[in-house]
């Protein structure tokens, strides 16, 4: 008994739950502000919006920037329902809270940014479903530890993996567990205090890994060594930074990444004295180091570092510097000493390092250099001619040379001063001060790629080697290209001031071409017919005048594949003008034919138009639309001037209302019938015509003719009018005449008679058959005459004159009617 009662009020109880549930969901929604930041691809950008909470973005979202909000927590619905999210990216936020659940819903997700916020302890709960995550960046949280619980255990496709930050101090031996393989791995572990060995370790393949390890260099040397030696391999690339490193003690961590065979590091942001470099390259004596970067480097010493001359590094083949301080820039002394350590590589780059002069001394140890990088540095003319000693170089094998970003302004002493080098492929001279280019240059024979970009160039002159194969000229004052480069591959014009696409007989070779950011307004077929063998062109941010011209080639031309591909992306061609296309992609462009065909759309359209007013009227004069509206008009014209009469008419009162006792409507062909027969016998009628049985002679009737009655002047359907007005019948004299010929009469009085006997009534109309006439005779259009024949009783006109007399009675009768028995 009680079942179906406990049942019901589960139920019940369900409902109401589920009700709140929805209430409290779509008040959470309600609360949570809104971000419209997405674009074509649903990649959506709602980076510093202010948000204090996750925003409300469309479900179809691939991507979502909510970096540098507010952010302090997320919740569990927060994130429901955005199933295709690829990459989410909480970086910058405030974020304390997230819950367990939150992350749940996002099964797509490859990419999860939540460095830099406030999460205090990292939850395993949150990746449990995450099982297509790839990049996971946790850097710069308050977390003291990791590895209290295995937090990675679920993500199975994990690449990518950054974790650490000024509050780290602690790695448990099962931080990594789960995670088997890996291409980058980033610990910032500046203030490490503990660390289980072995925790970093089991991770192979393992791609590259960067580490922050100060606290532990500077005082904690053996933990540093347990870290290195859990990630150090042979072919993985370790990348140290915030490293400073002074004395002996410090540098002894690299006796495990020495030992282990490590053969690519680098040093990010490091700061190191004299001895400490001398202690280095003890420590790598021997070592199959291959190449040594350092990216960001502060010098506190004076470059003495011969004391290490003894040691072997024949193995190194790169040496890479960028950014280099050097504090007592005054004392440095030369390279001179170093010919242990630069008869080796056959790579050395030194960038941005304020180096104004290389002696030609010191080049000459680098005997098997063959590609020299001192990009961004303070070289001159003149100094470049003492670090190439004077075209005399002993540089024989340096195939690549990059001079690029000095204060370098004659173009013919770089040409002369690499004359010499048989060897040299490539050269990069750009973002120099050169102006202007000479005439004639010497080259050597081998150069195939030539950067001269970012310089100032205004013209180009033969002075460009015939041998190019890719020659870089973005970023000059060039207005023109005039010289033939018939081995040339690929050209970069991007960034001058082209109107017009050069000649491509010039370049027979030519594959690629770009010319982004020019003045072009368009190009067409036959500016790219010229070009043989072009296959990949950039041409973008351009100012486009979308013509159909244009608009149709872009089209057309280079999306079925003509050979040509635009390898900037569509979106980058822009229209400029005109300017209602202003801003729009070219390829989005819809030129109407009226736009692009505007002479044979106007005589096209003209044309039609032409055509179905033709086509209308013929249709209207077949339907008779014309006689229908001249009707009308008469009608209303007639009613209206009947309206002003009869008002005359009752302020005059003068006139009599019935002058006539009928109004005849003929047709002009029957004016005989009419003059011989009606009109003398009904006006004056002779005693013989009537029967001799009747003694009396019939009152003569007075009639209404038009020809007789009408007042001359008077427009004709107002004479009808007043004529039928002023009669107390009307008679028509039907016949085929009447009917066929003589329309305009008739319409005249069949408007009048429609109009009276139509909405007037009470005197019907008299109608006399002058030859025998059926009611499919008359057009259709005439239904008011139809009607009236087929209700109305007609008299038709004998042919035999016996019965003549009684015609003439019947007709008087109906004419008198009523007068007649009173
Ligand atoms: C975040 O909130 C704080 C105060 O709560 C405010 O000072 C700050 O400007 C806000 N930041 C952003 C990016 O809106
Ligand atoms: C470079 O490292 C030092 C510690 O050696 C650190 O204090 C500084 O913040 C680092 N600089 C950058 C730009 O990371
Ligand atoms: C540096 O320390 C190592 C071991 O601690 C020692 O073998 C070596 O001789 C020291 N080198 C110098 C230059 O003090
Ligand atoms: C020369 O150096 C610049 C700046 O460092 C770099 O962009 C360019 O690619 C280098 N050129 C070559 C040929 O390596
Ligand atoms: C030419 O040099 C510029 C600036 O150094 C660089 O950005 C560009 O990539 C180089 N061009 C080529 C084709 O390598």
């Amino acid at each position: 008994m009680g079942q179906p009662t406990f049942l019901l009020f589960t139920l019940l109880l369900l409902l109401l739950l589920l009700a709140l549930c929805r209430g409290q969901r779509s008040n959470l929604d309600a609360g949570r502000p809104s971000c419209d930041g997405c674009d074509l691809h649903l990649s959506c950008n709602c980076s510093c919006g202010g948000f204090s909470r996750v925003p409300v973005v469309t479900d179809r979202a691939l991507t979502l920037d909510l970096s540098f909000n507010n952010i302090t927590m997320v919740t569990d619905v927060d994130l429901t329902g955005h199933r295709p999210l690829r990459a989410l990216s909480l970086h910058g936020n405030r974020l304390s809270v997230i819950h367990p659940s939150a992350f749940d819903s996002l099964w797509s997700l490859e990419d999860l940014d939540l460095s830099n916020n406030q999460l205090t302890a990292l939850n395993h709960e949150w990746f449990n479903k995450l099982g297509a995550l790839q990049r996971l960046n946790l850097l710069n949280n308050p977390y003291r530890c990791v590895g209290s619980a295995p937090v990675f255990q679920g993500l199975v496709r994990l690449r990518r993996l950054a974790l650490g930050g000024p509050a780290l101090e602690e790695i448990k031996a099962g931080a990594l567990s789960g995670v088997t393989q890996l291409d980058e791995l980033t610990v910032q572990a500046n203030n490490l205090q503990r660390y289980e060995a072995g925790a970093l370790a089991y991770v192979w393949p393992l791609g590259r890994v960067s580490l922050s390890l100060h606290g532990p260099f500077f005082s904690n040397v053996s933990l540093a060594s347990a870290v290195l030696r859990d990630v150090s391999y042979p072919e993985t690339p370790l990348i140290l930074e915030d490293l400073h490193l002074i004395g002996n003690q410090s540098v002894q961590p690299f006796r495990e990444t020495a030992r282990r065979r490590v053969r690519h590091m680098t040093f990010r942001n490091l700061s190191t004295s004299d001895e400490a470099v001398v202690d280095i390259l003890v420590v790598f004596d021997g070592a199959p180091l291959t190449s040594l970067s350092f990216d960001g480097i502060t010098l506190t010493g004076e470059g003495r570092w011969e004391k290490a001359s003894q040691t072997d590094h024949r193995s190194i083949d790169e040496f890479f510097v960028r950014n280099i301080v050097v504090l007592d820039v005054f004392k440095f002394v030369s390279f001179l000493q170093l010919q242990f350590l630069l008869q080796y590589p056959r790579k050395v780059s030194v960038i941005n390092g304020k180096v104004f002069v290389m002696p030609c001394a010191t080049s000459g140890l680098l005997v098997n250099l063959q590609y020299l990088d001192l990009s961004d540095n303070l070289l001159t003319d003149m100094t470049l001619v003492e670090t190439l000693c004077e075209g005399q170089s002993k540089l024989k094998d340096l195939r690549v040379l990059n001079v690029s970003g000095n204060a370098l302004k004659s173009l013919s002493t770089v040409s002369w001063l690499v004359a010499n080098l048989y060897k040299l492929t490539h050269l990069d001279i750009s973002r120099t001060a050169y102006s202007s280019m000479p005439q004639s240059c010497t080259w050597p024979s081998t150069l195939r790629h030539l950067n001269i970009s970012g310089a100032k160039l205004t013209t180009t002159t033969p002075c460009l080697p015939p041998t190019l194969e890719v020659l870089d000229l973005s970023n000059n004052d060039l207005k023109s290209f005039t010289e033939a480069l018939p081995a040339l591959r690929e050209l970069h014009l991007s960034g001058n001031k082209f109107m017009r696409v050069p000649p491509g007989r010039l370049f027979p070779s030519l594959q690629t071409l770009s010319i982004q950011s020019n003045t072009l307004n368009m190009f067409s077929r036959s500016d790219f017919q010229s070009y043989e063998r072009l296959q990949n062109l950039q041409a973008g941010q351009n100012k486009f005048v979308c013509s159909c011209e244009f608009v149709a080639f872009f089209r057309s031309g280079t999306k079925e594949g003509g050979g040509v591909s635009l390898t900037d992306g569509e979106e980058s061609y822009v229209c400029d003008s005109p300017l209602y296309l202003q801003g729009k992609p070219v390829g989005q462009v819809r030129l109407s034919v009226a736009v692009c065909h505007r002479v044979l759309f106007v005589s096209v359209s003209c044309g039609v138009a032409l055509f179905a007013g033709i086509l209308v009227f013929v249709l209207l004069w077949r339907l008779h639309a014309f006689w229908y509206l001249r009707m009308t008009w008469a009608w209303l014209k007639a009613k209206h001037s009947s309206r002003r009469r009869r008002r005359l008419r009752e302020e005059a009162a003068s006139e009599a209302l019935l002058s006539f006792d009928a109004f005849v409507s003929y047709s002009e062909r029957d004016a005989s019938w009419v003059e011989t027969f009606l009109v003398p016998e009904l006006e004056e009628p002779s005693e013989t015509d009537e029967d001799s049985a009747n003694p009396r002679t019939p009152r003569p009737l007075t009639l209404c003719l038009h020809k007789r009655d009408f007042l001359p002047g008077q427009w004709i359907v107002d004479n009808i009018m007043s004529a039928m007005e002023r009669s107390r019948r009307t008679i028509f004299v039907l016949s085929e005449n009447f009917v066929q010929s003589d329309w305009c009469r008739y319409e005249l009085d069949f408007s009048h008679f429609w109009l009276f006997n139509g909405d007037g009534g009470g005197e019907p109309a008299i109608l006399i058959l002058l030859e025998p006439l059926s009611q499919d005779d008359i057009p259709r259009r005439f239904c008011k005459l139809r009607k009236l024949m087929s209700s109305t009783t007609y008299l038709e006109w004998p042919q035999d004159e016996e019965r003549r007399g009684e015609f003439w009675r019947s007709l008087r009768n109906a004419l008198r009617g009523e007068e007649e028995e009173d």
